[in-house]
């Protein structure tokens, strides 16, 4: 028999069953699309105060920095902006990965490198603008 499908015979595979819970690659695709909404407002927001506002980056030094990380409002900001910044950038690379690494040994090595460098700098840069110490001299 040959390989080749008869395109006169009607596909008689049964239709997949839609399978249940929860849908990981869908709340991806969602998460992918909200978290860029919200990150052009916190990257704009960003860019404007630190390049653009009262003669922008000539400004910054530790003490600029000790300024805003005392409210708990900038402090959320950045936090916010780091984690989705991260978490966005990861999932888009765990996507590229799974596209172009044609071995399954591939994608695990790389996708591995790639979760480690994420956690290492979502964990530092957590741990940073929480115990910052602006008494430092
Ligand atoms: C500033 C606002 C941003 C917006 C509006 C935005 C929007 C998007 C959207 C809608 C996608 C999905 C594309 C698709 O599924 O085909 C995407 C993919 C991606 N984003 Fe962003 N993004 C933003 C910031 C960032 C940042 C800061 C990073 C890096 C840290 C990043 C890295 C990526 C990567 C690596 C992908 C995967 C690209 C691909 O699938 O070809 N993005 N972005």
């Amino acid at each position: 028999m040959s390989a080749t499908p008869d395109l006169a015979m009607p596909n008689t595979r049964p239709t997949p069953r839609r399978r249940q819970g929860v849908n990981f690659e869908k709340n991806s695709w969602i998460f992918m699309r909200a978290s860029g909404l919200i990150l052009v407002i916190l990257v704009l927001g960003h860019l404007f105060i630190m390049n653009i506002l009262d003669g922008g980056v000539q400004r910054i030094n530790f003490a600029f920095v000790a300024g805003r990380w005392s409210s708990p409002f900038w402090q959320f900001w950045d936090l916010t902006m780091l984690w989705l910044a991260m978490l966005h950038g990861t999932n888009g690379l765990r996507v590229i990965i799974g596209d172009y690494a044609k071995s399954g040994k591939t994608r695990f090595w790389l996708r591995g490198i790639l979760y480690t460098a994420s956690a290492a700098t979502i964990l530092l840069g957590t741990l940073v603008i929480f115990t910052f110490d602006p008494n430092l001299s």
